[in-house]
């Protein structure tokens, strides 16, 4: 409920305040953090990293699947096939079966090997008769196998287990079962690093490994699809051809959805959306950014079931200077406020459609701290999104892309940190982002700066997931539904 002083005002999240008048009865840990990034892809914790390229990559992405949010990758590489790769990455990561793993023949090199690491990041790779999937299984080359090897030249066949010694397991008691657990059992029993899985004819069809067996424990969280693959978007920009091209690649390697990204919505968009939903109805559609109730009713009633999660914020981010710059944006917390009001109002209409709040959960105030504003993060939520967008917050970890350096001036280690508008990010390629690509004179909507190095997400994330779970409980939530249906928003004192 948002206290009346509030209603037709602008407000960031600094000035407002959740009041905490029920009684908690449950422990911090009980908190479910379940919820809708789209309308099909549900997550454990409301978390997603943002497309930018001093935040989101693969590493970015599998850490925030992996704990229960998702990553979108940016769209800021020099060439299409990089960003699709990074996708990639992500979708190979962790699976039960890896329906397509990386073959390679008898007259590959251990050279090749080194590849397959330098790019995949992992050491596998099972030998077949003509080095694709589907020939027969000859054998297979794992780290033990070319970890003390000097000639990056010797044939694989030289090194490889061949399959006399090869334990294999049989697609008809495992994979077409989808039985994973036939397979771990094989794994344990014979201690192994990786399971091929073959058919009558010794044909390859899948691998398991290990490796993923126990990441698959070790994150009960995980945002994964029907494969068990952990779950990534990429962005595309607002220009049909460009977008088409990145969907297409994107759907060859398993992307689960796109989130069409600019600074503030542009028609072209709700096109792609409907291209997307027609050539490839199984991937997800967010759309944006918009900033009010009144565009979000006529985006739907546009889109119509084109679109399945939309996003909030103009201007509000660390790096933006489009408020600044062009008069253009608006305080986050009303806009977030403004935009779920009439999404419900709109639900018999159009259905649920999910909020996403981009940008604005600060750190900066603070950099020093080791204490981050989960509590900013629960503001979100109880203004009706359902997740939220972070550039800033997590730009200063080991995942995101770029390398930590020290700042002489403020005796720190800092990463850099640049809005996709700025002079910086636009001279890669961004500039289609803020629909400039077509003039010839830019004009900056971004910054770069620097931002307080803070070490590895694996520790970052579960403690600012443990942050928001305490909010939640301190106010007596047990969940995002409860917070958004009784929270008591009210002003602070200016
Ligand atoms: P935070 O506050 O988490 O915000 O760092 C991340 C969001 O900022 C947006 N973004 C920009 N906005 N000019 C802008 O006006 C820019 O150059 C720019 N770059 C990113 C974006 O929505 C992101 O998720």
């Amino acid at each position: 409920m948002l206290h009346p002083d509030l209603k037709n005002k602008e407000f960031p999240y600094k000035d407002i305040t959740l009041v905490p008048n029920r009684l908690p009865d449950f422990e911090r840990d009980e908190v479910d953090l379940t919820t809708d990034f789209t309308k099909k892809t549900k997550l454990k914790t409301p978390l997603v990293s943002s497309p930018m390229d001093t935040v989101t990559e693969s590493e970015m992405a599998i850490l925030m699947a992996l704990f229960g949010g998702i990553g979108v990758i940016h769209y800021n590489f020099p060439s299409i096939e990089e960003q699709i790769s990074e996708a990639e990455k992500v979708k190979r990561f962790e699976a039960g079966f890896v329906k397509k793993p990386i073959c390679l023949s008898p007259s590959n090199k251990v050279e090749d090997i080194y590849k397959i690491n330098e790019r995949y990041g992992f050491f596998s790779a099972p030998i077949t008769e003509d080095g694709t999937l589907k020939s027969k299984l000859l054998g297979i080359v794992t780290h033990r196998d070319v970890r003390y090897q000097k000639n990056m030249k010797l044939p694989l066949k030289k090194v490889m287990t061949p399959k006399e010694k090869l334990i294999v397991a049989y697609r008809k008691n495992t994979l077409d079962k989808n039985d994973i657990e036939a397979a771990n059992k094989i794994i344990q029993k014979n201690n192994l690093d990786t399971l091929p899985i073959v058919d009558e004819n010794f044909k390859l069809v899948a691998l398991v490994t290990d490796s993923d067996l126990r990441k698959n424990e070790a994150y009960p969280l995980a945002t994964k699809d029907k494969n068990k693959q952990l779950k990534v978007f990429i962005a595309v920009e607002s220009r049909l051809d460009l977008a088409k091209e990145r969907i297409k690649k994107g759907c060859e390697v398993g992307i689960d959805g796109i989130v069409i990204d600019a600074g503030i919505v542009y028609r072209e968009q709700i096109e792609i959306a409907k291209y997307t939903k027609k050539k490839f109805p199984d991937i997800e559609v967010v759309l944006g950014n918009i900033d009010s109730g009144q565009m979000l009713k006529e985006i739907l009633k546009e889109t119509r079931d084109s679109v399945d999660g939309l996003k909030i914020g103009v201007g509000p981010g660390a790096a933006c200077i489009t408020q600044q710059e062009l008069g253009t944006g608006r305080a986050q917390a009303s806009a977030v406020y403004d935009c779920a009001q009439t999404a419900k109002k709109l639900t018999g209409k159009y259905g649920k459609i999910p909020l996403c709040a981009d940008g604005g959960i600060k750190i900066l105030n603070n950099p020093d701290s080791d204490i981050n504003k989960p509590g900013d993060i629960t503001k979100a939520l109880s203004l009706g999104s359902q997740t939220v967008m972070l550039g800033s917050l997590l730009a200063g970890l080991d995942e995101a892309p770029g390398e930590k350096e020290y700042d002489y001036k403020e005796e720190k280690m800092v990463k850099k940190y640049r809005g996709m508008g700025s002079p910086e990010a636009m001279r890669t390629r961004s500039s289609v982002r803020y629909g400039i690509d077509k003039t010839k004179i830019k004009i900056a909507e971004g910054k770069e700066i620097k931002i307080p190095y803070r070490g590895s997400g694996y520790d970052f994330v579960p403690r600012l997931i443990a942050g928001i779970k305490q909010s939640f409980q301190k106010q007596g939530f047990r969940n995002i539904g409860e917070l958004q249906k009784y929270a008591d928003i009210r002003p602070l004192p200016e």
